[in-house]
């Protein structure tokens, strides 16, 4: 069965979670992970979700404050040999305990248009117009908390 964890940023699990990032995000798109970036994400919550049977990481993604009342999860990855097993529902109602807890009202996120119906059957609401980045267009999704 599966679990879903807190990732300590630094940890190994964290490594692990950086490379599931690339392999299901950033690999498909012909885009790397920058070493960088690594810094800046010591203040984000991280979130993993394990599989119980071996212990491998098979999904994440990261909270990072917005301000004080707000929160944007952010690079929501399932392995792809995992995906539509309902993990990405259970870690993102994970992820809302975890944000409601930490004392944010409000979870925002930008899904690209593939999987907005996905985060609509988790009860996100769309929000203003879409948008293009890099090439690819999203929508703003929230979800009041
Ligand atoms: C999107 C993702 C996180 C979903 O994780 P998952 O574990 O496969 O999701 P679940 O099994 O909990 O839910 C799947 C269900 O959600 C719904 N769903 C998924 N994508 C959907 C979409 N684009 N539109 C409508 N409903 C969708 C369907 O009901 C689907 O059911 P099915 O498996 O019977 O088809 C995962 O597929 C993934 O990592 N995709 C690649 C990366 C990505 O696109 N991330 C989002 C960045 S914004």
């Amino acid at each position: 069965m599966y679990k879903m964890i807190d990732v300590d940023f630094g940890s190994s699990r964290y490594d692990a979670l950086v490379n599931l990032r690339y392999k299901v995000l950033l690999e498909p798109l012909g885009l790397k992970f920058l070493e960088h970036y690594r810094p800046n994400e010591a203040s984000y919550l991280h979130i993993g979700c394990i599989d119980q049977l071996d212990d491998k990481l098979v999904g994440g993604l990261i909270l990072a404050p917005v301000d004080n009342e707000e929160i944007r999860m952010m690079q929501v990855a399932v392995d792809d040999e995992y995906q539509h097993k309902g993990i990405g529902h259970e870690m993102v109602a994970y992820a809302e305990k975890r944000a409601k807890e930490a004392g944010y009202h409000k979870l925002v996120m930008h899904a690209m248009l593939s999987v907005v119906g996905f985060y609509e059957s988790l009860g996100f609401k769309q929000e203003g117009e879409i948008f293009d980045e890099g090439g690819i267009t999203f929508a703003r999704m929230v979800k009041e908390l």
